[in-house]
């Protein structure tokens, strides 16, 4: 079964609590559990992993990155800045679909550039948790074609 990397950046642990008129409400175990069956569904498996430390992103990605598929990823605030994850995505050459809850490009401008976007296979933004189930789809449809 191939297995899809969702990793989660700063912040996204507070899901539910954190300014929920633009996160939601669902926490992020509610999104993972509901990820997961459909994960099933789609007879993929998905392995999960949320850190506020740019660094223990990067050391999963090595270490995780090796056995998997693809990767989805929302690096929170790293986004807008982390050479170190965006190099991390490249070093481990995987595809990667970057998700935002949010619309970056319609809140404050330096949401506005993303320096992960431009080594992801393609992103999501601003349709909050459905994103994830998105980016899942994508892996199970370039499964029936690669
Ligand atoms: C976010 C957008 C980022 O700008 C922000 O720092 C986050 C969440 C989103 O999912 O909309 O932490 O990645």
């Amino acid at each position: 079964m191939r297995k899809i990397l969702i990793v989660n950046g700063p912040n996204l642990n507070l899901l539910g609590k954190r300014e929920p008129k633009i996160y939601g409400s669902e926490s992020i175990d509610d999104i993972n559990k509901k990820l997961t069956e459909c994960a099933a569904e789609l007879k993929l498996e998905v392995e999960f992993f949320q850190s506020n430390a740019e660094g223990s992103i990067i050391d999963f990605l090595h270490k995780a990155g090796t056995s998997a598929h693809g990767l989805i990823i929302n690096p929170g605030a790293y986004t807008h800045y982390s050479l170190a994850i965006r190099d991390a995505i490249v070093g481990i050459d995987i595809e990667a679909i970057e998700v935002h809850l949010s619309n970056i490009y319609s809140r404050e401008e330096f949401r506005h550039k993303s320096v992960i976007a431009p080594v992801c296979r393609g992103h999501i933004v601003g349709f909050g948790a459905e994103g994830y189930f998105m980016a899942l789809a994508h892996f199970a449809e370039s499964r029936k074609v690669n």
